[in-house]
């Protein structure tokens, strides 16, 4: 079974995608994880973010590791293990440019399929599971929530990892980001055909993942 959780930046959707994962006893696929480690991996090798075919080159020479440790997934590019790293703000900012190029998006989308075809169930979580990536996914839900809502839990996720940032400015920068992940003329943020839309705003984290086991229970996906 594919669950395909999509929507906007902050809206929850890794947090809510490991627990479900734990929960259906599947894989956790995050998909921006790995646009970022291609966004720091450019920046390392002095790749420029607007030359998409070299970043698509870069891709395709360096899969992303992915691997499951405890309660964090581990990410690993090039022999070096980012991550930590590409969670940094500026690598974000980074990662919704280098992402935009159809090139880029090509070969990260092929690698993702590729893991999917591998078989056994799947928690994925990203902009496009539902709407391109597996457009078959037993489940698709888009997961949204208020800006404001977004931004304070972001922030305050970046607190927690010890790099504040003031709400106010990751509420700019997730605004800029929205708008340019939603506009981008290669599969833009929309909600995917069959999707549930899932407005997250006044809702605890326990209740979004309990709506979650049941829309995969009915699924056929068997929450446990
Ligand atoms: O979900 P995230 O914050 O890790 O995503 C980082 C960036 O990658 C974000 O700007 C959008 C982009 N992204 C994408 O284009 N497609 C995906 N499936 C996942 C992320």
């Amino acid at each position: 079974v594919i669950v395909a959780i999509d929507g906007p930046a902050g809206a929850g959707k890794s947090t809510v995608a490991r627990a479900l994962a734990r929960r259906l006893g599947a894989a956790y696929l995050d998909t921006g994880a790995m646009y970022r480690a291609l966004a720091w991996l450019a920046r390392r090798e002095g790749v420029a973010a607007s030359d998409g075919p070299a970043l698509a080159a870069l891709a395709r020479a360096n899969p992303v590791a992915l691997r499951p440790d405890g309660d964090v997934l581990r990410v690993a590019i090039a022999g070096a293990d980012v991550t930590d790293a590409i969670r940094a703000p500026e690598v974000g900012a980074l990662t919704s440019e280098v992402s935009a190029h159809p090139a880029v998006r090509e070969a990260v989308v092929a690698a993702q399929r590729a893991l999917l075809a591998g078989g056994g169930s799947w928690v994925c979580d990203g902009r496009d599971v539902g709407s391109v990536v597996w457009p078959g996914a037993e489940v698709k839900v888009f997961l949204t929530a208020a800006p404001e809502v977004r931004a304070r839990r972001r922030a305050g996720d970046l607190a927690a990892r010890g790099t504040p940032v003031a709400v106010d400015a990751v509420l700019a920068e997730l605004r800029e980001r929205d708008h340019r992940d939603s506009t981008r003329a290669d599969s833009p943020l929309v909600v995917a055909d069959g999707a549930v839309e899932l407005d997250t705003t006044g809702m605890s984290f326990d209740e979004v993942v309990d709506a979650l086991a049941g829309l995969a229970a009915r699924s056929g996906a068997g929450a446990r």
